[in-house]
Parts: C-alpha cells; sequence; structure tokens
C-alpha cells in the first residue's frame, strides 16, 4: 500500500527533483564575502529548507500542464526549445519563487522582530538585523538574474510585481485603521497580495513558459490562488484554537497560584514545616500541571480531531502549544472572528479596542464560541478547495500518465485537508 500512497503523495512524486533544486539554490546563493555567504545560505542548508510547498506545487503544475503547445512560442524567447530546456526553465521559476520567498521571510522576521524561523534561530536574531535585511536584498537581487536568464520578459514583469505586491501586503498589515481591520474584503485583498500573490503568478509564470493559453494560464494562477486561501483559512482556524488553548492555560495558572500561596503561608511555620509545605507545594504543582496539560490535549484533540491531517502536513502542530500568548495574537483578526463580527456586531468594538488587553481576548473567543465563525471559515476553505480542485479540472484533456499524477497529485494537495475533515 506504501507503493500506491507514494505514488499519490504529492511531495514524493517531486522528491528527486525537489533535492535537484535545494542543490541549485545552494549555488544560487554563494557569495564573495564570507559574512554574507554565511547569512545567504542560512535557510538553504539542508534540514532548514522547509516546508518547500511552493517548489513542490511549481514542479506539479509543470508536469500538469505538459500539454501539446497550442501556439508557436515567440522565437526570440523560446526559440528552439526542447522539451527538457522547458522543464529546466520551469525549475528555475521554482528556484526563483523559493528564492522570493526566503528573501521576504528574512525581512518580515526583521520587522516582526521574530527570534526563531524554522525550528532554528532567525537570521536577524543569530546575525542582527543590518544583516538579514543585507541577506534578503542579496537573494533577491539572485532571484533577479536567475529571473531574467530565462529572457521571458512577461514572466520577468509577472514575478516583479509579485515582490510589489508582498511589500503591498505587509504596508497593508502594519497600516490598518480601524474600519479596515474589521472588513472582510481588506483582509481578504491583504491575503491575496501577503500570501496568494507569490505562488499563483508563480503558477501562471509556469504556463507562460510552456507557452500555453491565455485561458490555461488563468487556469494556474487560479489553482495556486484558491490553494494558498485554504492553508490560509485553516491557519487561521489553528490560531483561534491555539488562542483558546492559551487563555485556558492562563485562567487555571490563575486560579491555581492563591490557592498554592494560601497553603504555603499556613503551613510554613518553621524550618520543617517550610521544607514539607515545598513538598507539598511542588507535588500539587505538578498535579495541576498535569491536569491543565492533559485538559488541554483533551482541547486540542477535540478542537483539532477534524484538521489534524493539515496540522502535519502544514508543520504548525510543532509550534502548538509553544507560542506565546502574543505570538498568537497577530493572527486573531481573521476570517473567524470577522465572520463572528458579521452575526455578533457589538464585537466591533472590542476589535477595534485591540487585543493589548487579555480581557479582550477572552470576550472576543467568547462571541467566537458563540457564533458560527470558525463553521463558515471551514465552509470557505472548502470552498476554496472546490474552486482549485475545479480550476485544474477544467485543463485541457490529457491521457498522459504522468501528466494525470501530477495533477491527481494537485488536487490531492487540496483534498489531503477537505476529504478529511468532511
Ligand atoms: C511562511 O511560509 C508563512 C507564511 C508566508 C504565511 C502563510 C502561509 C501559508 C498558510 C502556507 C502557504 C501555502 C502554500 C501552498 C504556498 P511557509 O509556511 O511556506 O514557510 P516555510 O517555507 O518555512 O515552510
Ligand atoms: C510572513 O508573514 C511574511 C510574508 C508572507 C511576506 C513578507 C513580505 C515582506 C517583508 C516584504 C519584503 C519582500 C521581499 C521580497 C524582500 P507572517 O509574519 O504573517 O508569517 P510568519 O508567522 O511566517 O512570520
Ligand atoms: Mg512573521
Ligand atoms: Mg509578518
Amino acid at each position: 500500500s506504501s507503493l500506491v500512497e507514494d505514488e499519490l503523495d504529492p511531495f514524493s512524486l517531486v522528491a528527486d527533483e525537489l533535492s535537484f533544486i535545494g542543490n541549485k539554490l545552494r549555488e544560487m546563493v554563494v557569495a564573495k564575502v564570507p559574512k554574507l555567504a554565511s547569512a545567504a545560505e542560512y535557510f538553504f542548508k539542508m534540514g532548514v529548507e522547509g516546508k518547500r510547498f511552493r517548489p513542490t506545487v511549481l514542479l506539479l503544475m509543470s508536469t500538469a500542464l505538459n500539454l501539446p503547445i497550442p501556439k508557436a512560442p515567440p522565437p526570440m524567447e523560446l526559440g528552439g526549445t526542447t522539451t527538457t530546456d522547458l522543464r529546466s526553465r520551469q525549475q528555475r521559476i521554482a528556484e526563483i519563487t523559493e528564492m522570493i520567498h526566503v528573501a521576504s521571510l528574512l525581512h518580515d522576521d526583521v520587522l516582526d522582530d521574530a527570534d526563531t524561523r524554522r525550528g532554528i534561530g532567525s537570521l536577524n536574531f543569530v546575525m542582527g538585523n543590518k544583516l538579514a535585511v543585507l541577506a534578503g536584498d542579496f537573494l533577491l537581487s539572485r532571484a533577479c538574474v536567475a529571473l531574467a536568464s530565462l529572457k521571458n520578459t512577461e514572466v520577468v514583469s509577472l514575478l516583479a510585481e509579485v515582490v510589489e505586491h508582498l511589500v503591498t501586503g505587509e504596508i497593508m498589515q502594519m497600516t490598518t485603521t480601524s474600519d479596515q481591520r474589521c472588513s472582510m474584503e481588506y483582509y481578504m485583498e491583504k491575503t491575496y497580495y501577503k500570501t496568494a500573490s507569490l505562488i499563483s503568478n508563480s503558477c501562471k509564470a509556469i504556463a507562460i513558459l510552456a507557452g500555453q493559453t491565455a485561458e490555461v494560464a488563468v487556469l494556474a494562477f487560479e489553482y495556486g490562488k484558491n490553494l494558498v486561501c485554504i492553508f490560509v483559512d485553516l491557519q487561521s482556524i489553528v490560531w483561534c484554537f491555539q488562542l483558546q488553548i492559551a487563555m485556558f492555560s492562563c485562567c487555571c495558572c490563575c486560579y491555581m497560584k492563591p490557592g498554592v500561596l494560601n497553603l504555603y503561608i499556613s503551613l510554613g511555620n518553621n524550618s520543617v514545616d517550610i521544607f514539607l509545605s515545598i513538598c507539598i507545594m511542588y507535588m500539587l504543582y505538578m498535579f495541576l500541571n498535569a491536569i491543565i496539560n492533559s485538559f488541554s490535549s483533551v482541547l486540542q484533540g477535540l478542537a483539532f480531531q477534524l484538521i489534524d491531517d493539515v496540522l502535519d502536513f502544514t508543520g504548525t502542530s510543532a509550534s502548538l502549544g509553544k507560542g506565546s500568548l502574543s505570538d498568537i495574537q497577530h493572527g486573531i483578526v481573521t476570517a473567524p472572528i470577522l465572520f463572528a463580527m458579521e452575526e455578533f456586531p457589538q464585537l466591533r468594538a472590542i476589535v477595534e479596542e485591540g487585543f493589548e488587553n487579555p480581557e479582550n481576548v477572552n470576550i472576543a473567543l467568547d462571541y467566537l464560541g458563540k457564533s458560527r465563525g470558525i463553521q463558515k471559515t471551514k465552509e470557505l476553505a472548502m470552498k476554496h478547495a472546490s474552486l482549485a480542485a475545479e480550476a485544474i479540472d477544467s485543463l485541457p484533456e490529457n491521457d498522459n500518465e504522468e501528466v494525470r499524477k501530477s495533477r491527481k497529485a494537485l488536487v490531492e494537495l487540496t483534498q489531503i485537508v477537505i476529504t478529511r475533515t468532511k
């Protein structure tokens, strides 16, 4: 059965090519100055390459679009392109996309003042902000050189625009007015710029390089866009549960502290008693901790039953329970809360006040629990999943076994979440 699963597993399908791209990326970031060299290669080293979603999707898309070329490719730009040439050009799109992605992460961690990324210290934390910003610029310039080498001006404009979108999305996020903070439209727009534009336009570039029609290019774009939306929706649900768990543990600790303190005061009169009371306190603490933990895991178990696979898949589970309240808070005004706000307009005042005050987090979570916010977000994710699958199904028919397998894997990427959550 593992053989059958391997054939369907999107990641195994492109595993060899992914490691080839990994090597290529390491070659691409070589720099003369030692300090810059070590900063630039930081997130391309084995073991810290991340989930490589984008290259995976792009390679599968390349195969999925492996159709007879409908229109003669422009002679200057694609003249004499053999199939393998085309494949290596499409691989280059995957490399460029990953490079832009990592560059944006380096800058993002400076802006967010993050201290970890991909399970290790973030570059700004390890080498400082200045070097992290410059390393990001360096990666971006290497991506530009690779882009230019494709000699396709349409693709160059497309990906240059993506960088503009990343910046736009980031600025939109950091300059929201309170009206915008409560608007679903604004949230969707920001999500497109910040997260979806990169993968959707790279998918489009894959189609353009293959000389496909504008219709096929749009389908590739739509697939990428909807795929990212699924992940963003599910991530927002995960944030809600993380917040719930964090708040729950917080409350338990608050109730626990005075009780333990009283016990200490009433027991501790002389040194023997102090020793005893410390022992009792310690035992009590461990006991309560165990209860809280098991409660948390029961809660988590219930909450995540539906999206357990997603968590495995996106790697979010690794950070589960470890994020501090303030880490998770930045994701609070997302689809679930925005939907809840439609049902309970009084929630708007809380959102406008902000979530510095944990009491507001509690109130918001309360409304969220009474609303259909989570359910509606799940439905939204399902809608995106079927739109993404629809885009793949609308591609011109093809009997080639490899093409069919890749298309199936692309649909599987969307269904990995959705079929199991039904
Ligand atoms: C880092 O990317 C996280 C973000 C850019 C925010 C939101 C992204 C997602 C929910 C995943 C997007 C999904 C697809 C299919 C592109 P990352 O989680 O990809 O980071 P990594 O490169 O370190 O794995
Ligand atoms: C992750 O978001 C960040 C992004 C998806 C894009 C950040 C873009 C810039 C900083 C603009 C500069 C762009 C380039 C190409 C140099 P997040 O902070 O929500 O996610 P996280 O939890 O993964 O940090
Ligand atoms: Mg960040
Ligand atoms: Mg950020």
